[in-house]
């Protein structure tokens, strides 16, 4: 079993390496790390995101452990050299098209939420993103109007066949928990949301057990904070669910603790948190490694095929937290290596 390890840059090290340590404490059998540098990391070494032999690494892996990329000092550079191009250039090239993304409370934790506690304790939501498709990947540009002033632009587009499969990712997730699927769209003004929505209806023939529900985009916003126990499975376009995703991790408590799975048609995966390289904390130690940890888990579960084991990951996180292991985004003051102490302690 090959991982490819590509911890990124500021606190994307940082945090694998816990991960990494949690991974190898479990000692699995024929479990293998290949590092490879990606973002800005790889741009500043060899000039480019994401240099061939990460690709390849990446590719030849049974699984892709990632930590983040984004680098303040690659701001201004080209478009296709900054570090996220990596993050979307390896989602591409691998189909990787379905990204989940868990968020649920941890009974101790409710405190941190942003959230009253009644409301908070009841969130245990999936997100189900698309990952392929959408304004990410459309068309874009900078252009000049006729009468001179600059434009740019975005396209947003998605093709039935790419929503018919993260249809399908949404009501197997539903299937597999409470059977509950909100499709989250903005149909009453885009014609991209119109048939995603058409799409959805047409497959919910195939899934009479699972009861379809279909919320705009704003409206899902405000109704994630105002009762999030409400939902159980959210299916969404890739722009809509990157920014649900971050907003209900405030609902949990972190982004420091929400995990992600993207994942192809096969179950070959990419496991990353869905927080970014945070510079403003990076180098400090202050960064919570649990979003990565639990990755990790997911990485178990969902490529590996190691269920007991990333469940050993998930109690330990979980015992962790109980016993009042807190980084600063928690209100606390451990370390990122103490956090990740405490899981392995716990383990
Ligand atoms: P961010 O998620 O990096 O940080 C947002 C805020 O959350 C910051 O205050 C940060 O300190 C905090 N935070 C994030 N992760 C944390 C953790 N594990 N523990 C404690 N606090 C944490 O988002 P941003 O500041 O908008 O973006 C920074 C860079 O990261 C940008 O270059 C952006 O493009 C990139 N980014 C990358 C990914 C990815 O690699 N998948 C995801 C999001 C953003
Ligand atoms: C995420 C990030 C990425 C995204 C960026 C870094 C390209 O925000 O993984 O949520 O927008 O998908
Ligand atoms: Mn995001």
């Amino acid at each position: 079993m090959r991982i490819a390890l590509l911890p990124g840059d500021g606190i994307g090290p940082e945090i694998t390496r816990e991960a990494q340590r949690v991974l190898e404490a479990l000692a699995i059998p024929g479990l293998v790390f290949e590092e490879a540098l990606v973002g800005g990391a790889a741009y500043k070494a060899v000039g480019h995101p994401l240099p061939p032999e990460t690709l390849n690494i990446a590719r030849r892996a049974d699984a892709i452990l990632f930590g983040s990329v984004g680098d303040p000092e690659c701001d201004a550079l080209d478009r296709h050299l900054r570090p996220e191009q990596a993050i979307l250039g390896l989602r591409k090239a691998l189909t990787l098209f379905s990204n989940l993304r868990p968020a649920r409370v941890y009974p101790g934790l409710v405190d941190a939420s942003a959230l009253r506690p009644e409301v908070a304790s009841r969130i245990d939501l999936l997100i189900v993103r698309e990952l392929n498709g959408d304004v990410y990947f459309g068309e874009k540009g900078m252009r000049t109007t006729p009468t001179g002033a600059r434009e740019g632009y975005d396209i947003m587009s998605y093709n039935e066949d790419e929503v018919r499969r993260i249809a399908h990712s949404g009501f197997r997730a539903a299937q597999a928990r409470r059977g509950k699927l909100c499709s989250v769209d903005k149909a009453n003004v885009l014609e991209t949301s119109q048939l995603w929505r058409d799409v959805v209806v047409e497959l919910s023939a195939e899934y009479p057990d699972v009861t379809l529900s279909h919320m705009y985009v704003d409206n899902a916003a405000m109704q994630l904070v105002r009762d999030p126990g409400q939902f159980d499975v959210i299916v969404t376009g890739n722009l809509f669910g990157d920014i649900l995703s971050d907003l209900a991790s405030m609902c949990v408590g972190s982004i420091g603790l929400l995990a992600s799975a993207s994942l192809d048609a096969q179950g070959k995966g990419l496991y990353e948190p869905i927080h970014g390289s945070a510079p403003d904390i990076a180098g400090q130690g202050k960064a919570n490694p649990l979003a990565t940890i639990l990755s990790a888990a997911m990485m178990l579960r969902f490529s590996l095929g190691l269920p007991d084991e990333a469940d050993r990951i998930e109690r330990a996180v979980e015992a962790a937290l109980n016993g009042g292991a807190r980084t600063a985004d928690l209100g606390g003051s451990l370390s990122t290596a103490a956090m990740g102490d405490a899981v392995l302690a716990a383990l």
